[in-house]
């Protein structure tokens, strides 16, 4: 259940299943979230802010370590209202990052001398400590203990993090999915964990209220008529705005241009998310689809090498007026598919190179080329 006041939102997961089979090598999420009350006149193509809280266990290990009580009133330093300890960590600052200015603080403070050197000569050579959240750090450079207000300075705060709404509005104006990636990896030998996906990913259905705001998407938008044929290029989660999109298309909320999604993932049998879905819309005879399995043979395939082989029909495409919607990967799949696209200017419309840039410039221009990456 939720409620809406002044932009904030609050949901309850009510349910949420791993896309990926157990063998796969990720975890990719489907996360409805019961905004009932909510009032959200969402579009495909919007995203949810969503408050991430830091894990109960490292909240309550920070406080032991403080040697004070959850129910500890406290300062906030950047604000200076005061607040319950236990609150403060939880949801005010993000325990899985360390500031340089933590680091300095506790280099000032810190009891050993022999840490105190080492932090400080890593200060100096501008070494991060990305490997380390804040209890290691503290666990491990300040083993004798540091005063609360000493450090509390160094805090960063907890930024909200956006993700696409994954479902159509006309389904359920009561229920929003979600499709999310968690994040997990190694930095100096040690396991990190993305706060908010994991936050997503583990807190008790049905029973933690989630704090959201919904983010409309003022350049990600859809075509409005049944005239601009759509191609939609989604990676991984990147495929979220194209369900939503389709998902209306299926409950006869748009009339549908024809629409063409390639999507791209590591592996067929693992990977392939939403795969009912899909199948559905094709065989219905609303979509086209390209898939890329990167990882189910020796070398790799990505979305931009469905298109180019693809291409001659995808500059008819273009040539009907068709947009181009990208969603996913920045660095990597949104960079490449950029360069395919000049590349396809280039081979079907014997465009220059310099010309095929300007092309896509004035596709952007138009609003026929939109990208929704991160
Ligand atoms: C408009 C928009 C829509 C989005 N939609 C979605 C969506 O639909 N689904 C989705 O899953 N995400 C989506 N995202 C991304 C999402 O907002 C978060 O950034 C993502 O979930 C990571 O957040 P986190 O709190 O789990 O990780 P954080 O705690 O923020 O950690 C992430 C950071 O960890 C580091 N990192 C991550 N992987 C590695 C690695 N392998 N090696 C070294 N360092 C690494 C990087 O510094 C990275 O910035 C979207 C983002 C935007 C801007
Ligand atoms: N979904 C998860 O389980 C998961 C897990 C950990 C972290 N994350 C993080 O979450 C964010 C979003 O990840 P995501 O799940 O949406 O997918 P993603 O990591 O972008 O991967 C989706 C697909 O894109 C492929 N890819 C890699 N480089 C590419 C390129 N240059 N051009 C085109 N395609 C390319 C990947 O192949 P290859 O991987 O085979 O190269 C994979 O098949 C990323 O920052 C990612 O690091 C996600």
């Amino acid at each position: 259940m939720m409620s809406s006041s002044q932009g904030c939102i609050r949901g309850t997961i009510v349910e949420r299943y791993c896309l990926n089979k157990p063998s796969s090598s990720r975890q990719t999420w489907h996360i409805v979230i019961d905004i009932t009350g909510g009032h959200l006149p969402f579009r495909p193509g919007d995203s949810i802010g969503v408050w991430p809280k830091n894990p109960e266990e490292i909240v309550r290990e920070l406080i032991r370590y403080f040697h004070l009580l959850p129910t500890t009133t406290i300062i906030d330093p950047r604000t200076q209202q005061t607040a319950l300890l236990r609150t403060y960590l939880e949801e005010v600052v993000d325990l899985n990052r360390v500031s340089s200015r933590f680091v300095e603080l506790i280099g000032q403070t810190a009891m050993s001398h022999e840490n105190r050197q080492e932090i400080c000569a890593a200060v100096a050579a501008d070494r991060s400590f990305e490997g380390y959240d804040v209890l290691d750090f503290l666990r491990t450079f300040a083993p004798g203990g540091v005063a609360f207000e000493d450090v509390s300075s160094g805090f960063l705060p907890i930024i909200p993090r956006l993700y696409s709404i994954s479902s159509g509005p006309t389904r359920s104006v009561n229920c929003i999915d979600l499709t999310v990636g968690r994040v997990q990896y190694e930095c100096d030998g040690r396991l990190r964990l993305g706060l908010c996906s994991n936050y997503l990913i583990s807190a008790p259905p049905h029973a933690a209220s989630l704090r959201l705001f919904h983010q409309p998407s003022s350049h990600f938008a859809f075509p409005t008529t049944s005239d601009t044929p759509l191609v939609m290029i989604g990676s991984g989660t990147g495929v979220a705005p194209f369900r939503a999109y389709m998902q209306e298309v299926e409950m006869g909320a748009i009339t549908p241009p024809p629409c063409w999604l390639f999507f791209g993932e590591q592996q067929r049998t693992t990977d392939f998310f939403y795969e009912e879905f899909w199948n559905a819309q094709v065989a219905a005879g609303r979509l086209r689809l390209d898939l890329a399995f990167s990882q189910d043979q020796e070398h790799k395939i990505y979305v931009q090498h469905r298109m180019w082989e693809r291409r001659s029909e995808l500059w008819q495409w273009l040539d009907d007026g068709a947009a181009i919607l990208v969603c996913g990967n920045a660095k990597k799949m949104a960079k490449d598919v950029d360069a395919c696209l000049a590349n396809i200017g280039v081979s079907e419309g014997s465009l220059s190179p310099e010309a095929a840039l300007r092309f896509l410039r004035q596709l952007r221009h138009q609003g026929r080329y939109i990208r929704d990456v991160y």
